[in-house]
């Protein structure tokens, strides 16, 4: 099974080059399974419930969140009814929706799709990834009944999801770091077959600071003094993630960076 994933769509021109682009891909690569995250989607704070139908509509198969899972409120409403869209498993108790979802592929097979927050450097406090996967893994044995676990690990620390990788080795098929917008070059295949990359980067404009307009965020480092919102960037997105090649043991045979489009086009799909 080829499994695609991709960081953070990051305003009107990632979800763009997501809408444009992802057929081809698709084809091109022959991709089985499409995630997105796309927790910065909506104006460059959450997913609207209009925005999330569209991903789906053009081919995305599962939708991942983040920190900004609720910034548009009515994804609180939307999550309970799409169950192609999954948000952080150790999010409050009483959010809505959920942190694992089984989805089950034309082909018969079963995918999980996890997501965690890292706990270091984050806004405010979440209870334990560890422990919060942990216990959901119980349920799951990888060529059981499941052909393939994804666990998106949504922080800001590379450490800690260098230590969610390595902890999740062997159990899961793929743990990809999202959230710091930025592709890391560590793509591999850990010693106990999960493939990995501590950050997949994000789908959105690089000429910019993690995907918004420049100008707000170097006058915030600069002064500490805010005078507007934040604004996605809004030149040429660049599509950015991971593909990976799953075995029939539920574990990863081959992984490669995937970047399309815009300023860090490697792909030489054109
Ligand atoms: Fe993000
Ligand atoms: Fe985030």
């Amino acid at each position: 099974m080829r499994i695609l994933f991709l960081g953070d769509i990051v305003g009107r021109t990632g979800r763009q080059a997501i809408l444009v682009n992802i057929e081809t891909v698709r084809n091109k690569l022959d991709i089985d399974f499409i995630i997105v995250n796309a927790e910065n989607a909506t104006s460059g704070a959450g997913l609207s419930s209009n925005h999330a139908t569209e991903l789906l509509r053009a081919g995305v198969d599962c939708i991942t969140l983040g920190d900004h899972a609720f910034d548009q409120q009515e994804m609180m409403e939307y999550i309970e009814k799409e169950p192609r869209i999954v948000r952080p498993l150790n999010y409050s108790k009483s959010a809505p929706g959920s942190g694992a979802r089984l989805i089950n592929l034309h082909n018969g097979k079963k995918i999980l799709i996890a997501q965690v927050l890292g706990q270091v450097f984050m806004k405010r406090p979440f209870s334990d990834p560890f422990e919060a996967l942990d216990f959901e893994l119980r349920k799951y044995n990888l060529n059981g009944n499941v052909n393939a676990i994804f666990v998106d690990a949504h922080a800001e620390a590379t450490s800690e999801k260098n230590a969610l990788g390595q902890h999740f080795d062997g159990r899961v098929s793929m743990v990809v770091g999202t959230h710091t917008h930025v592709p890391t070059s560590d793509t591999r295949i850990l010693p106990k077959g999960t493939a990995y990359q501590t950050d997949a980067g994000m789908c959105g404009d690089y000429q910019s600071v993690i995907g918004m307009d420049k100008i707000e965020p170097i006058r915030r480092f600069r002064t500490g003094m805010t005078k507007e919102r934040f604004k996605p960037a809004c030149g040429e997105a660049t599509l950015s993630g991971l593909i990976a090649d799953i075995g029939s043991d539920g574990l990863a045979e081959k992984t490669m960076p995937f970047r399309y489009k815009g300023l860090l086009n490697q792909q030489g799909m054109d």
